[in-house]
């Protein structure tokens, strides 16, 4: 079929199914419909709008001197190695791409530091004093569509157009599941994944599963160069949620590190309130890592929909990101009890056949209101959103589900609590104006990390604070509510609940 259409374009199957024209002259692609690709390809003029597309892809014969010569953010110029390093569009990973790293002459590598994304090919041209030929001989081969690495446009890229940051590719494969991930019924049960299936608690929330928190445990100005777990105890105080003499139980608590920068703010206050801080985690190799990081505290090895402390004992209950990692049941008639039971309970709305409800996070509410002190408080951050249904992530290696927060918070008023819900942005004043690394330059310096047998931290890292191995030229920042080395603050909700001073639950 592709022999049919005009020289230098090529048909290319899409993930979603559809199709595109791929242009090898230019790295340029159009999505196309059946019925727009048959009117290509009869001799019938066409509709004035489709000829100005089918121009935007460039012909052959075309001058291209004049277009703009745009770097993929999925590529990065490595001028002291001659290398141009990028990403494999046909080899996707549940992780991200694969990267590759070709070589360049000497000439080669000032071209590609000569395209910024505003010059033409006659400007680059004549920034290096390379011929014309010499800057599209350079370019054509990183043109094709199995290396996407540059596009040569008519105009430039506005500053919030993001297409440079997206490959022709195929769907993202899923992450690898174990059977003993999910019970009998369905329902996500990550009990033995957590117990054994977590080895390297130095690198698990760089390499497996990165959290808000973990990404913004270095100082950014996204939270006025606090680390996170600062930021949240600042907040949290501002709020009259730490009382003096707190007895605060983490729920939860991954590295330790939230713990470790939350007790040294405490101490660093004229009237340190935190009298015991409490860990309880499933997993002993990150109960292990805790208590290295965060020696004033205790850690307990149990479960959080079950925790083994005494009702009336805890001033403040904090889980931050870890509901989604509690079990989701999905509702049938083999296993309705305790989803229905509690839909009845607390007046929740039945969400359409096959849906998971967050029962786990339920229990953990449940919980919690019963540990509370009277005019206690929970605070619970997690991924998801109002009233959306809950989704299973499929690029980690163990199954996640989102959090229906309305659900939530009708389970801890049900409880006797006094609930609120907010953004993460809001309760803890992120500015979202601030930038981190696009995805894309993430997963990139993070795969040249890799190739030379060095680790990354998962960070909110810019392109001028993460660490390099070598001079990289095409590092992009993108605001932080935009996608980058860890989920994006929009999905992200908290639930604040309080226990009533009188209430009796
Ligand atoms: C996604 S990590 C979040 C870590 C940390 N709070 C953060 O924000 O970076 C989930 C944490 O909860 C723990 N966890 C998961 N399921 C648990 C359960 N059922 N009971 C107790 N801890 C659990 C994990 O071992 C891990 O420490």
């Amino acid at each position: 079929m592709s022999t049919m259409l005009p020289t230098g374009w090529r048909l290319l199957s899409l993930a979603d199914g559809r199709q595109a024209i791929w242009s090898e002259l230019t790295g340029r692609h159009l999505p196309v419909t059946d019925a727009l690709l048959n009117s290509i390809r009869s001799p019938e003029p066409l509709p004035a709008a489709i000829e100005q597309r089918l121009d935007d892809l460039g012909r052959e014969g075309d001058l291209l001197i004049d277009r703009v010569v745009c770097r993929s953010a999925h590529a990065m110029v490595l001028p002291d190695r001659q290398t141009l390093w990028h990403a494999l569009p046909t080899e996707r990973t549940a992780g991200g791409f694969s990267w590759r790293a070709t070589p360049l002459t000497i000439e080669d590598v000032r071209v590609h530091l000569a395209a910024n994304n505003s010059r033409t090919v006659l400007q680059v041209a004549q920034r290096t004093g390379i011929s014309l030929q010499g800057v599209l001989d350079a370019l054509m081969p990183f043109l094709r569509a199995d290396q996407q690495a540059y596009q040569l446009r008519r105009t430039a890229p506005r500053s919030r157009d993001r297409s440079l940051h997206h490959l022709v590719a195929p769907a993202r494969p899923a992450g690898p599941r174990r059977a003993d991930q999910y019970d009998v019924h369905g329902a996500t049960a990550l009990g033995a994944w957590h117990e054994d299936g977590i080895a390297d608690a130095t690198t698990h929330f760089d390499n497996v599963e990165t959290t808000f928190a973990h990404a913004f445990a270095l100082p950014h100005p996204a939270l006025d160069g606090e680390p996170y777990g600062a930021r949240l105890y600042d907040h949290l105080v501002a709020r009259d949620l730490v009382p003096r003499s707190a007895t605060i139980l983490e729920v939860g608590p991954g590295t330790g590190q939230l713990a470790s920068d939350l007790l040294t703010a405490d101490r660093g206050t004229d009237r340190p309130r935190v009298a015991r801080y409490l860990r309880l985690d499933r997993s002993p190799v990150l109960l292990a890592a805790q208590a290295d990081r965060a020696p004033q505290s205790e850690g307990f090895l149990g479960d959080a929909t079950a925790p083994p402390f005494p009702d009336g004992s805890v001033d403040l209950l904090v889980s931050n990101e870890v509901i989604a990692d509690l079990p989701a049941v999905p509702r049938s008639q083999r296993n309705d009890g305790p989803v229905s039971a509690r839909i009845a309970r607390y007046g929740l709305t039945t969400l359409s056949e096959g849906s998971l409800y967050n029962l786990g996070a339920w229990q953990l509410v449940e919980a919690g209101a019963r540990l509370l002190k009277p005019g206690g408080a929970m605070v619970l951050t997690e991924f998801g959103d109002l009233d959306e249904l809950p989704t299973e992530t499929t690029h980690l290696d163990h199954p996640e589900v989102s959090i229906h927060f309305r659900h939530l918070a009708l389970v801890a008023a049900g409880c006797g609590l006094q609930a609120q819900l907010e953004p993460v942005r809001d309760l803890l004043r992120v500015h979202t104006h601030t930038q981190w690394l696009s995805r894309a330059s993430w997963e990139g310096i993070r795969a040249l990390h890799r190739a030379e047998g060095a680790h990354l931290e998962a960070r909110a890292w810019t392109a001028r604070t993460v660490p390099r191995m070598t001079r990289v030229v095409g590092l992009v920042d993108v605001p932080i509510t935009e996608d980058g080395p860890a989920p994006v603050l929009q999905r992200l909700w908290a639930l604040v609940a309080r226990k009533p001073l009188t209430a009796i639950c």
